[in-house]
């Protein structure tokens, strides 16, 4: 029987009704994996602010360090967005990344063949993409000193961020990236505004030493603005992309609607070892359609496949789910975000509708495979630990 202790913070917003679902999801899965859960389910965000005052208490925070893992949902709200800046919903998230050391955040961009008719662009152009986004988390503009707003003689204000990037913060973003890029037999393209920036510069020569290491990874260099278009040109030219903190923000809500909805891709966020990760959906806590019902909870569901794969090494249990959710849009369930086309068999479905057609395919799956007692996730993931 394997324990696993894993952090459960819903946070704001549609968060806690996407947990429900990939929660449902992980219950379905644990007898044919040999898992026991515990969830320990925290305040985070607004909702630890409107009890506590405060967007992340140590408390959780303890806990936290105490799990095997972190599922969050989603931070932030208009409720809150008045609030001096230390204690919005935001900073629980940023603090989290930083407190675990969460510099690597792997968010993939797979376009579901069913969904073609969903994005925005020809299908000639996105049939087939699968990009995942290597983001750098924990560094950047994000956390970088000196920042501040301060008080100009004039009466005006003057607000400022710092890029700043040291050898080896990239160096171990870039060695994440190289690996993925190999496990995927894949190019990397690190993105960069080296024409520009000095943090860049160091950015480029960094990584192009890295990959000395990694002979059998086609390295590229693009700069940023040229990335942001090439992704909306032709997607397909990607495997890997490389890159720092607020690029990477800004390119994955990009790459993600790709895919037809940001409502569909899952993340994780690890750090220097596998018992520090953080899984959440990259869309954000969407208030507006916050307590309907309506939300996707397939970014959330994903995000536990990712965490079987990347914590536990339970690759098989990951596919498994990635394979009920293909099949669930197969079917032709849709959730509002992704309800574009009228035709035979799609139709429209709640959240709670769509997580229960997950479970079901994956029972259904499941029973149709011996139970895995044995880890067999060595085979499909050689160097999933290591990363
Ligand atoms: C994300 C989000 C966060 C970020 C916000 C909520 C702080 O946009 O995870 O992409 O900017 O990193
Ligand atoms: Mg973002």
């Amino acid at each position: 029987m394997k324990r696993f202790k894993i952090a459960v913070l819903a946070g704001d917003g549609i968060g806690p009704e996407i947990m429900a679902e990939a929660k449902k999801v992980m219950m379905a899965v644990k007898s044919n994996f040999n898992i026991y859960w515990t969830f320990n389910e925290q305040l985070i965000g607004g909702a630890s602010y409107d009890k506590f005052g405060t967007p992340l208490t140590d408390d959780v925070l303890d806990e936290v360090f105490r799990s095997d893992a972190v599922l969050l949902g989603a931070v932030g709200g208009p409720k809150w967005e008045a609030i001096e800046y230390d204690l919005r919903p935001e900073r629980a998230l940023l603090k989290l990344r930083k407190e675990l050391q969460l510099f690597a955040n792997l968010r993939p961009a797979k376009i579901f063949d069913s969904l073609i008719s969903a994005s925005t662009l020809k299908s000639e152009v996105i049939e087939g993409v699968d990009i995942m986004v290597v983001r750098e988390l924990t560094g950047g503009m994000y956390f970088g000193e000196p920042k501040g707003i301060e008080a100009l003689p004039n009466g005006t204000e003057r607000g400022f961020n710092t890029m700043v990037y040291t050898t080896d913060e990239i160096e171990r973003i870039a060695v994440v990236a190289f690996e993925v890029a190999k496990m995927r037999g894949e190019k990397l393209c690190s993105v960069d505004k080296a024409n520009v920036l000095e943090a860049s510069e160091l950015w480029r020569k960094v990584v192009t030493n890295v990959s000395a290491d990694y002979p059998e990874v086609e390295l590229s260099h693009m700069y940023v603005d040229n990335c942001a278009m090439q992704l909306i040109r032709n997607p397909k030219q990607f495997g890997v992309i490389v890159t720092e903190n607020t690029f990477g923000d800004i390119l994955s809500d990009e790459a993600a609607m790709l895919t037809g909805s940001i409502g569909m891709l899952g993340s994780a966020s690890l750090g220097p070892n596998r018992n520090r990760a953080m899984y959440e959906p990259i869309h954000g806590s969407a208030p507006d359609i916050a307590g309907q019902n309506i939300a996707n909870p397939i970014g959330m569901i994903l995000s536990t496949a990712m965490m079987l794969r990347y914590s536990f090494n339970l690759d098989r249990a990951a596919v498994i789910i990635e394979n009920a959710v293909e099949a669930v849009l197969k079917k032709g369930l849709r959730t509002k975000d992704i309800m574009y086309e009228e035709a035979e068999g799609v139709r429209e479905v709640t959240c709670s509708e769509m997580g229960d057609a997950v479970v079901e395919e994956l029972v259904r799956i499941l029973s149709t495979i011996e139970p895995d007692t044995e880890d067999q996730s060595a085979k499909f993931a050689p160097d999933a630990r290591e990363l």
